[in-house]
């Protein structure tokens, strides 16, 4: 009789894509348990966090959270309340002593079992724990189900990490590198394809390493070829990579491979080679900077986009000026910076020469600042161009504003009496925003 009822189900999630990826398959797999998801949650009969502990701050979005959901029990016998991901992975047993009353724990290889979990929950009131690594990763092949008329999906290639930069929390909450079969990619992206997915996000800790640990398995820039040919594929994107184990196959990729959209996201960490060394990233600023040249000279209007650390242990104001060099030589689109933060059972907490909050916060203050100057100008850059946009709907404010994105990842809003959802046109830029563009149609179809 349970199974007729509909239950509601709370979900909220931090951090980076693989987490919203993550979410979407526990409320895949939710919905096949009759659960449909609501966005109050004291409606909820089960809420699900699902955490980030990259930095400090998501992590202690965790425990706020938990002192607003847990006391709802009290009110609720149903309730059921679940963290799962990186946090949850970390902590495991001692989160649920430090909050009591929290019936589930899931680490980032158990997203397959949650169901099993809250059902064990209902029948025998027993909190549920399940934080162990396994070696192939179950969850990867669940297919998220997507709404009528989703156009962008995201497909987990890879999961983990191997490399173990001083400062990162990663390998140890998401595991050592797992390259998820080519076979079940290439099958999930067909099966999208087919429901009218039209582009495709490629994820992983570290992408450019796929199949390197899997004797037989195709590399990247393979696995990019085999995805290339699905039909009904228009875009393909990927991240995150290192640049360490940017292969001449991916560069060359960008040449051969006509849905390979012109955007890369390549984190740079910091612009100082005696920084970099400490965080033991594997490339120099040269190597780094002499990759993304050959990557413009085969694909000239090619996007760059970084994550940078500011504030790491040692970073002189020297060091800090060659990273602000760097980002005015690279001119990225976007970089997405933070201060340095320690992280429990990594290296770098216990180096010595830890750098003061105020002296990070200003730091980061003048990085953001400049940064903004030169997004800015590679938006005006594109004005007077044309753009082939994937048009993805109606814009927020409504009306007879639409938006797309450019083959670069660009925001363009323009006017149309025309529902233009999902087809693929030709826009003339206007005018540059604060962070999108505004164009006209000139052709579509
Ligand atoms: N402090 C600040 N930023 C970090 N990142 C990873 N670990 C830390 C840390 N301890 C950033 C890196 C990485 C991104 C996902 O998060 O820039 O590329
Ligand atoms: Fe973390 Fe470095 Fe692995 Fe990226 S490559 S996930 S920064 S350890």
């Amino acid at each position: 009789m349970l199974g007729m009822v509909t239950m509601n189900l709370y979900l909220e999630t931090y951090g980076c894509q693989m987490n919203v990826s993550d979410s979407q398959k526990i409320e895949t797999l939710f919905g096949e348990e009759g659960y449909q998801l609501v966005s109050d949650f004291h409606q909820a009969d089960l809420i699900i966090i699902n955490t980030c502990s990259v930095r400090e701050k998501p992590e202690q979005k965790v425990f706020s959270a938990l002192g607003r959901y847990l006391p709802l029990k009290r009110q609720n016998s149903r309730l059921v309340v679940a963290v799962g991901g990186c946090v949850a992975q970390q902590w495991g047993a001692r989160l649920q002593q430090k909050c009591s009353g929290l019936d589930i724990v899931f680490g980032t290889h158990a997203i397959d079992v949650l169901p099993a979990m809250v059902r064990e929950v209902r029948n025998t009131c027993l909190p549920q724990l399940d934080t162990a690594f396994r070696s192939a990763i179950p969850s990867l092949d669940i297919i998220p189900r997507y709404a009528a008329g989703t156009l962008t999906a995201f497909v987990t290639i890879m999961q983990g990490c191997n490399n173990y930069c001083s400062y990162c929390i990663v390998p140890y909450v998401r595991g050592r590198e797992y390259s998820r079969p080519s076979d079940s990619i290439i099958a999930e992206i067909r099966q999208l394809a087919k429901n009218g997915i039209r582009e495709v996000i490629l994820l992983g800790q570290n992408v450019n390493s796929y199949g390197l640990q899997t004797a037989g398995e195709l590399n990247f820039p393979q696995l990019l070829a085999r995805v290339n040919e699905i039909h009904g594929i228009e875009r393909i994107r990927f991240t995150t990579s290192h640049p360490k184990d940017l292969s001449d196959e991916l560069i060359a990729a960008f040449v051969e491979l006509d849905h390979l959209c012109p955007q890369f996201h390549l984190p740079l960490q910091s612009g100082s080679d005696r920084i970099l060394e400490r965080m033991g990233r594997g490339y120099s600023t040269a190597e780094y900077f002499d990759k993304v040249e050959r990557l413009r000279q085969v694909c000239p209007e090619i996007a760059f986009s970084s994550d940078m650390i500011i504030g790491f242990p040692g970073e002189s104001a020297e060091d800090f000026q060659k990273t602000v060099d760097m980002i005015r030589r690279v001119r990225y689109d976007t970089v997405y910076s933070f201060k340095y933060s320690p992280r429990p059972g990594t290296r770098a907490v216990s180096f010595p020469d830890q750098v003061e909050e105020a002296v990070k916060k200003e730091r980061l203050r003048i990085f953001q600042t400049l940064q903004d100057e030169i997004t800015s100008k590679n938006l005006r850059k594109l004005e007077g161009t044309t753009q082939e946009i994937l048009v993805n709907g109606p814009a927020k404010r409504g009306g007879d504003q639409w938006v797309g994105r450019t083959p670069t990842n660009q925001i363009v809003n323009f006017s149309s009496d025309e529902n233009f959802t999902g087809q693929t046109m030709t826009v003339r830029i206007t005018r540059a925003l604060r962070h999108s563009l505004k164009g006209d149609i000139v052709q579509h179809g």
